[in-house]
């Protein structure tokens, strides 16, 4: 079936699902193995020379996951996804299909605390430097470019200053230098709140275990390829060239748009095995069958508790990016359906003590380090996520004794705006 027909909220349930007839099961089957047995010996020769489509092990595929794949394209409108074992493994095999040593690549500063050390720390020893633009400004990318640079990295919207960068801005950039143009956009919810594809992204990755899924209850990540890059312009001899893993193999001539996605799965998960379980990508189909439902009801409250937490008196601070005061407003009215999302950042009046006291206070709001859940969340970075960060870097990332940050759940969130009620009389 055609899906780019068909609106989001549709895509959302009827793309991956299984209409066999032999069974006429409804839900999609979860396939608890670890590999397949093959019809015969030149079979499974065709499908280890990548001549035949088939599944070998799970590690490389499987059918529950195959499913869930389709059903992230299709939300996408990409030429294929692939399914990994967390946000962290979708971003590590992203990067390292493309770059090697001695390459690199050019992100923005705004970026959430995991991806920067890997950037920082893991990808340097592997030899891949990381240029951190200034600011996210496109010509600030532009500058760092390089005849070795492999790739642009963004965020759709920042984690956890929920700025939005010039999407547009930056596309251009990245296709005016033959290079790929990277986004994380686990804020935009699948494509439903934001699609980086409409606006010149080349790849996107999603930390699936937040909306996609939905409910906290497994981790994931997942690589969408928009099938819009011209891998044979000379920058890119891994995908374009013979590939040495493979006998010479070229993916480009092999796989056409899709030659990016296939050496993702064959080389990230084949080589690193960052594979989810079966299990994990049927909840993640599950999670993907409301996901416009809930996100629309997220970031509604999300509004109502920001207004209400703008006019408590034992507040400070309310950074709202569906506020014209926050940097990332125009941006998020252009790039972002409704101009929002469910995260809001707020910094109460009085000491750490009276903040931790309120966060230990809530009933409702769960303390934890998530967004996207069922429940709300409220984070205090600078016990938690920032706890090793020196005061000087505390303030340079603006973490400050009292921020909290607040991920919408699926509550009425009028019982949500009781429980911080009788959680500030904790405060000073
Ligand atoms: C923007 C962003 N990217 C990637 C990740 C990493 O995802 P995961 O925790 O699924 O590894 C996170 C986690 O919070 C995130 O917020």
């Amino acid at each position: 079936m055609d899906f780019s027909k068909l609106r989001f909220e549709t895509r959302q349930i009827h793309a991956g699902l299984d209409h066999s007839p032999e069974t006429g099961a409804r839900g999609v089957a979860i396939y608890p193995t670890a590999a397949y047995r093959f019809k015969s010996c030149d079979y499974a020769a065709d499908l280890f020379n990548l001549s035949a489509p088939g599944n070998i092990y799970t590690r490389l595929q499987n059918p529950t996951t195959s499913a869930y794949e389709e059903r992230i394209a299709a939300l996408y409108g990409g030429v294929g996804a692939l399914g990994v074992s967390s946000g962290m493994s979708a971003i590590l095999v992203a990067v390292t299909a493309l770059a090697s040593e001695g390459d690199n690549i050019v992100v923005s500063p705004y970026l959430y605390g995991g991806t920067y050390n890997l950037f920082r720390h893991t990808l340097r020893r592997l030899g891949i430097e990381v240029r951190i633009a200034p600011t996210d400004a496109p010509a600030d990318f532009a500058a760092l470019i390089s005849d070795r640079t492999k790739a642009l990295f963004v965020e759709s919207m920042g984690n956890p200053t929920c700025v939005v960068p010039d999407l547009e801005g930056i596309g251009r950039v990245a296709r005016d230098n033959g290079v790929p143009f990277i986004v994380d956009n686990t804020f935009g919810a699948a494509g439903y709140l934001c699609n980086p594809f409409e606006w010149g992204a080349n790849i996107v990755v999603d930390s699936a275990t937040k909306w996609i899924n939905g409910h906290g209850t497994a981790m994931g990540g997942v690589i969408v390829d928009g099938g819009n890059m011209d891998w044979a312009n000379g920058r890119f001899p891994a995908i374009a060239g013979p590939s040495e893993g493979y006998h010479g193999l070229n993916f480009h001539e092999a796989f056409g748009r899709a030659a990016y996605i296939v050496k993702c799965r064959v080389d990230g998960l084949r080589d690193l095995g960052p594979c989810p379980s079966p299990f994990d990508s049927y909840l993640m189909l599950l999670g993907l069958e409301t996901l416009s439902l809930r996100v629309r009801h997220e970031v509604e409250s999300a509004r109502r508790l920001a207004q209400y937490l703008r006019e408590h008196p034992k507040v400070s601070k309310v950074s709202f990016v569906g506020f014209p005061d926050h940097p990332g407003y125009e941006n998020a009215k252009k790039y972002y359906r409704f101009g929002a999302s469910a995260v809001l950042n707020v910094e109460l009046k009085g000491s750490l003590e009276s903040t931790v006291r309120f966060v230990e206070a809530l009933r409702l709001a769960a303390h934890m380090t998530m967004i996207g859940d069922s429940v709300t969340v409220v984070t205090h970075p600078a016990s938690t996520t920032h706890r090793q960060l020196s005061e000087a870097d505390l303030k340079a990332a603006g973490v400050t004794p009292t921020l909290l940050r607040i991920s919408l759940g699926l509550e009425d969130v009028e019982d949500i705006i009781e429980d911080f009620n009788q959680a500030f009389a904790y405060v000073d």
